[in-house]
């Protein structure tokens, strides 16, 4: 296909999507490499979550095309989606409710997994342990904190053994501290060979994991490439006024 790179784990080809009237993206090429971590940022209502619903298959495009390790899987739902290897963190946590935090994640890990009973329950360990959520597991997931839902959405994604982890403002309203542990966390998921995409206003956060950045505006992306240069460009810098991110 014109203009998608062929050695791409996840990538988008003229994506648009609508909203009756309002245009919401408008010809996105996006991708990422297995063994890449990509940061989107961009201001409020650029269009960043919806690219990210319809990479997960949340959503159908108006146009163009999502493609995972070459093949076209434009018109397979989420479900799907997650067996091939997509995993996605919502930016509002979606915990299912009347279960605890240990149940939450097993359902990522059986479900959307598909590991079995013993190696479900293995995995639910060790991405609570990663996740910091070890003392929690027996928490009704209701009661958690913003914070702790933020990881609990992390671990019931990462529990489906994703290839590729899309994640949408996990950061947010964290401590100095616990972005440290966040970072690590990330970090160490990138040593196990999970692809990111990471939505984050919080930028210096981000530049700690990623090796490129894509900043979007309006439903187009506006600027990519290391972030140093991204976070200096001019329509980048034009999108931001006014705002607190850079
Ligand atoms: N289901 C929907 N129906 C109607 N409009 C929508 C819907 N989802 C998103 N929008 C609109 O599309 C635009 C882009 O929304 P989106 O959530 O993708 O932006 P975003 O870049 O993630 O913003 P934020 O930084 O605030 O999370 C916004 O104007 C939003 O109001
Ligand atoms: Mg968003």
């Amino acid at each position: 296909m014109p203009g998608v790179d062929g050695t791409a784990l996840l990538a988008a080809a003229g994506l648009k999507k609508r909203f009756g009237a309002l245009v919401v993206l408008d010809g996105v090429n996006f991708s990422v490499r297995a063994d890449e971590a990509v940061g989107i940022v961009g201001p409020n209502g650029a269009g960043k979550t919806t690219l990210l619903s319809l990479f997960a298959g949340s959503q159908r495009p108006d146009g163009g095309r999502v493609l995972f390790r070459g093949a076209d899987v434009t018109s397979s739902g989420a479900a799907a989606r997650c067996r091939l290897g997509i995993a996605r963190a919502h930016q509002v946590p979606k915990p299912f409710g009347g279960m605890t935090v240990f149940e939450n994640v097993l359902v990522g890990a059986s479900t959307g997994g598909g590991h079995r009973r013993r190696d479900a329950y293995r995995r639910v360990t060790e991405v609570l342990d990663l996740c910091g959520l070890t003392p929690l597991a027996n928490r009704s997931a209701e009661s958690l904190g913003l914070l702790h839902r933020k990881r609990l959405e992390v671990a019931r994604a990462l529990a489906t053994g994703p290839q590729v982890l899309l994640l949408d403002e996990i950061g947010a309203g964290l401590t100095d501290e616990e972005a440290v542990q966040l970072v690590e966390t990330i970090r160490e998921l990138r040593r196990q060979g999970v692809a990111i995409v990471w939505i984050e206003h919080i930028v210096h956060v981000l530049v700690q994991v990623v090796e490129r950045l894509v900043a979007m505006d309006s439903g187009r992306i506006i600027a990519e490439g290391d972030p140093e240069s991204v976070m200096k460009d001019a329509a980048v810098i034009d999108a931001y006024l006014g705002t607190a991110a850079v």
